[in-house]
């Protein structure tokens, strides 16, 4: 889901390339199916542990350095708290670790298969007090029920908060997830955990004098075969393929400047699909800009971004490395959209090539622009021309 205060931070676009030391411990979507899976990126096979939203704390470095013989995945949504987490991995030189930038809800069926996981570690997720915000809580019962899949037999749930309406919430979703069982029995749940280090988070509210709360739920053996249609049919959405982004390129350079300067954000909506630009970030040398974009479909938000940058004669149109997007029908879409907008604006600019298919802009055709826009020499055919 996009909250406002979980955006990445406003100082992405100085710097968009990473060392290649610490993008090593980045791994997005596309990485994971090239390795062919977890096993084929951590070159092994091993227990597999998660943490989801870990901020600033170092614990799944500790456990790296610590449990060799496992291997640790952590999903954070902001970004700079991915990157510091990085870039102490690389200081410390461990090689069972790698780092997920991205929203827990999406990634989460995407990139782990069904009974993978020994243990997941979500502690002191936003407690989303306000009755209205309460849809945005992480710990509810339809999250609870898709993670269960995810945990391996007799895998481990470890969940805190130190807020009691939230703990009660989290209980009552807790109870409806037919398969997990609490060990913790017959306390609801327990005050502290201490057989793990304690987070930045815990530190602060036990130094506020807070109270935490902390469930330990197993998952109980067997369960799988009765529900393995459920499980294939969650499997079946995961991407298997990766292939090309959209992009679009254009003979003609893009007035960069102007752009940066006139940007006010906008939105436009497509039958039930609603798309936003709600952002725009000029590179420090005026060379590209990068556009904040949210497609909204389905209840779900997928934010990602688009990067235009002049190169050579021209132009380039692409959806950005710096953060995963899967590649659907609707990224396509929303670069049509986005091409549309910049050709009306523009009135001088050419596009020479792209590979948008069917979702290709159409007021291009109507101002009869060169035919080789229409050409899709390049759809689907694997080769990229962007670079
Ligand atoms: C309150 S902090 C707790 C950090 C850490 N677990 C601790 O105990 O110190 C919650 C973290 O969860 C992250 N987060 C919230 N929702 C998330 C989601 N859906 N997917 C991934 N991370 C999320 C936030 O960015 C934030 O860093």
């Amino acid at each position: 889901m996009s909250r406002s205060h979980d955006r990445p931070a406003r100082a992405i676009p100085t710097s968009l390339s990473l060392s290649p030391q610490v993008a090593a411990y980045l791994t997005t979507l596309n990485g994971l199916a090239e390795a062919g899976g977890w096993a084929g990126l951590f070159g092994r096979e091993a227990p597999l542990e998660l943490e989801i939203g870990f901020g600033w704390d170092t614990f799944l470095l500790e456990q790296a350095k610590t449990r060799t013989s496992t291997d640790f995945v952590g999903i954070e949504h902001d970004r700079q708290r991915v990157l510091a987490l990085a870039r102490k991995a690389v200081a410390v030189g461990v090689n069972n670790l790698r780092l997920v930038w991205g929203d827990a809800l999406y990634h989460l069926p995407r990139m782990f298969q069904p009974a993978s996981l020994h243990r997941v570690y979500i502690r002191f997720p936003d407690p989303w007090p306000k009755k209205r915000h309460h849809k945005h809580r992480l710990l509810g019962p339809e999250f609870l029920r898709s993670l269960f899949w995810h945990i391996a037999d007799g895998g481990e749930l470890v969940a805190a908060t130190d807020d009691a309406e939230y703990r009660d919430f989290i209980h009552d979703s807790l109870v409806t997830v037919v398969g997990l069982h609490n060990t913790t029995a017959p306390r609801r749940w327990l005050d502290s955990a201490p057989d793990l280090p304690m987070s930045k988070f815990e530190t602060l509210f036990r130094t506020q004098g807070k109270n935490v709360y902390f469930f330990r739920y197993a998952r109980g053996t067997g369960f799988a075969p009765a529900h393995a249609a459920d499980a294939a049919a969650e499997r079946s959405r995961i991407p298997r393929r990766v292939s090309e982004m959209p992009h679009v390129v254009f003979s003609t350079a893009l007035e960069l400047d102007t752009l940066s300067r006139e940007f006010k954000p906008f939105r436009w909506r497509e039958d039930e699909v609603l798309f936003k630009v709600n952002e725009l970030w000029l590179a420090s040398r005026a060379t590209g800009v990068l556009l904040e974009c949210v497609i909204v479909h389905d209840g779900h938000d997928e934010c990602f971004y688009v990067e235009l940058a002049n190169k050579h004669d021209g132009a380039v149109m692409r959806v950005s490395p710096i953060k995963e997007a899967e590649r659907t029908e609707l990224i396509f879409r929303c670069l049509a959209g986005l091409a549309r907008r910049l050709l009306s604006s523009f009135p001088d600019l050419r596009v020479s090539r792209h590979n948008l298919g069917a979702w290709a802009p159409v007021s291009v055709d109507e101002q009869h622009r060169p035919e080789d826009f229409w050409t899709e020499r390049h759809h689907g055919s694997g080769h990229s021309s962007v670079e």
